[in-house]
Order: C-alpha cells, then sequence, then structure tokens
C-alpha cells in the first residue's frame, strides 16, 4: 500500500475539510484508492506551524474552532506559520496549497508553489492566482524536477471541468468556453431575484462558504476572469494575462432589476468566455447576461456552476456541477492527489496539444 505524506499550506475551510475527509474517510479511501494519506505539517497565517513527521493527529484540531485554534505550545507547533522552511525542508509528498487568491501577483501562493516544485515535491492547489498568472512557467518547473503541478479545483471546485477536457476529449478540437463559474455571484443574484437584500445575501453565501475571503473578487468578477483565464490557457493553448480579459461583475445590477428581468422570464447570470478566432488568437471577457429562461445557463442556480466547451467532433460538452463550498473544494484537492497517485512520478507531462503554441496568441 502506497502512502502520501502531505504539507497542508492554509488550514482555513478548504485544507480543513480535506483533513476532515482523511479522518473520516481514510480507511474507505485506502480500500478503493490502493494509497494512505498522512499529513505531517500543517502551516497558517493565525495558527502558526505544526509538524510531526510521524504524522499528525487531526482529530483534537478539528475538534477546536477554526478560530481558537493555535499551535504554539505544542510540541512540533511554532507560532510562527514558517512556510518556506516547512515547505522546502519537511519531507513530505505532496504540498497542498490553500492559502487565499490573490488575483494581482498570486502572492504569495505563488511562491509557495515554487518552493514545493523546486523541493521536487508535488503540489495540488486550489487556488487561482498561481494558475492564471503563472500557470506555464509553474508546469515547466513541475517538469524540470519531475513532479506534479495539479489544480482541478481552481475552477469549478470538485467538478471535473479541467480533468474532462484535457484527459478525455483527447483527439477532438475545443473551439472555445463558456459557462457561469463564480458560485457566489451566481447564488446572490438568484437570492436578489427571491427578493434578498444585497448584504443579506452576500453575508449568506459567505457563511456557506462559497465566497473568497474578500467576496469583492466574486462580485466584480475577478474571480471568474481567473477561471477564464485558466480555461484559455490550459483549454485552448492562449497565454491570457489578467489585462487581456475585459471583466465586468454584478455590483452595477440593482436588486429591482434582477426582480424585473425575472418578471420578464430573464435571468441575470455573470458569464466567462473565452472564444477561439479565426486568425487563431483567443478573445476572452467576463460580463452579466440576461438570459431568457430556455438559455442552457438560465437552470443553473445557487453555487452550482457550469461551463460549456464548444468542440468540432461533439459539438457542445457541458460540465455542471457545484462552483464553491469546503468539502466540494476539498474533493478537488483529494481528486489530484489520486491523479498524481495513478500517474505516478514517471509521467508528469501535460499532453502536448494544451502546451503547444498557438499563433498569434497574446
Ligand atoms: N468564491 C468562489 C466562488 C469559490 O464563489 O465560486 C471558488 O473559486
Amino acid at each position: 500500500m502506497d502512502r502520501y505524506d502531505l504539507s497542508l499550506i492554509g488550514f482555513g475551510g478548504v485544507n480543513r475539510a480535506l483533513a476532515e475527509l482523511i479522518v473520516q474517510r481514510g480507511d474507505d479511501l485506502a480500500v478503493e484508492l490502493g494509497f494512505t494519506l498522512r499529513v505531517v505539517a500543517i502551516t497558517d497565517l493565525r495558527a502558526g506551524s505544526l509538524v510531526d513527521i510521524d504524522g499528525i493527529d487531526l482529530v483534537p484540531l478539528l475538534s477546536t474552532e477554526p478560530g481558537a485554534l493555535s499551535f504554539a505550545g505544542l510540541a512540533g507547533g511554532s507560532a510562527d506559520p514558517r512556510n518556506e522552511w516547512v515547505i522546502r525542508h519537511v519531507p513530505a509528498d505532496i504540498v497542498v496549497e490553500a492559502t487565499y487568491t490573490n488575483p494581482t501577483d498570486g502572492e504569495p501562493a505563488l511562491s509557495h508553489v515554487r518552493w514545493a516544485l523546486e523541493s521536487g515535491k508535488h503540489v495540488c492547489t486550489t487556488n487561482k492566482g498561481p494558475v492564471a498568472l503563472a500557470g506555464r512557467a509553474l508546469k515547466a518547473l513541475a517538469v524540470d524536477h519531475g513532479v506534479s503541478f495539479e489544480f482541478e479545483g481552481s475552477v469549478l471546485s470538485g467538478t471535473p471541468v479541467l480533468r474532462t477536457a484535457q484527459r478525455l476529449l483527447g483527439g477532438l478540437t475545443i473551439t472555445g468556453v463558456q459557462g457561469i463559474m463564480n458560485g457566489t455571484s451566481n447564488y446572490i443574484l438568484g437570492r436578489l431575484e427571491d427578493g434578498v437584500d444585497l448584504p443579506r445575501a452576500i453575508a449568506e453565501a459567505q457563511a456557506l462558504g462559497y465566497a473568497e475571503s474578500d467576496p469583492t473578487a466574486d462580485i466584480e468578477g475577478h474571480d471568474v476572469q481567473l477561471k477564464v483565464i485558466i480555461l484559455a490557457n490550459e483549454v485552448l493553448g492562449a497565454r491570457l494575462r489578467r489585462e487581456d480579459v475585459p471583466c465586468e461583475g454584478i455590483s452595477a445590477i440593482t436588486p429591482q432589476e434582477v426582480r424585473d428581468a425575472a418578471s420578464k422570464g430573464l435571468h441575470w447570470k455573470l458569464v466567462g468566455s473565452a472564444t477561439r478566432q479565426e486568425d487563431g488568437s483567443v478573445e476572452a471577457r467576463v460580463a452579466p447576461v440576461a438570459v431568457p429562461a430556455h438559455h442552457p445557463l438560465a437552470g443553473i442556480s445557487g453555487p452550482l456552476n457550469a461551463v460549456s466547451l464548444h468542440t468540432d467532433l461533439l459539438g457542445t460538452i457541458t460540465v455542471s456541477g457545484p462552483g464553491a463550498g469546503r468539502i466540494e473544494t476539498a474533493y478537488a484537492l483529494l481528486s489530484d492527489i489520486i491523479a498524481i497517485h495513478q500517474r505516478g512520478a514517471a509521467d508528469t507531462t501535460t499532453p502536448a496539444r494544451f502546451v503547444r503554441q498557438e499563433p498569434n496568441c497574446v
């Protein structure tokens, strides 16, 4: 039976949920998947760091309220997160990066991922910043060091849109992607239709674990912008940066407009899209759209997300499922670990079609 030792970077909702999965389902997963998981280090901005190379007992940590958790004073614990030291020097097989997303420069998550790959450790992350802003360089770094860089949860949490596009659709050409990719804004738009006011709708989305720590990124479309960049670059082989993707969020839409539209059978949705142009370049955008009830995206409500992949041989394939939530996003990390296990260290490369240089791409 294989065993993977994990360093968890960030111990907020998502990595805590992964720890819960390991505690609650570890034995079943071992039987089903043929490997066990052990956490040997945890770092967190507020709680500090905890290291035990024989395996951390997760149960007492999970029974402590997140706000009250402190590693200072525990054996192997410190009030200092010591991220770089833990990532580089604790002998983990996989570094699981789940700190907050910084849409401007991807830090500190970008450095966390780099340190791990440079140290010869596999990385899985749900963090959109490093993938959207430096995905190509990080994948090259992973190849150089013979390890895997997995990030399924960066788009649509545990719903496998990236792996579907990259692993299951070989032999056809994907010409564009379009979808609802932010659970918070979709939930809020639905609640406004229900007559709930904006502050309460935002508070509900935060309480349910959908929203970013700063919900501005959800509401202003920046979260979707990063996801569109990831999809365009990973699935369409583009090289988009943030400045290439015009972005408009939902903050200019009033609750009254949402209700008026609903009374006419129209539903406001925040839609992200990327489309290959005739000259081979890829154009992408994020903007709210009022779609009629018969539109395929009209029925995607609450934290449900959907991405349609437009293809030459199969027409449109739509992947729909949860786009946010602690457990749903933790499942993405588990699916990344499964991918690392299944691939083994020998084959860490992305299929060539997803790393080719497209003419005229920005
Ligand atoms: N805040 C994001 C959302 C979480 O609401 O979809 C996943 O990126």
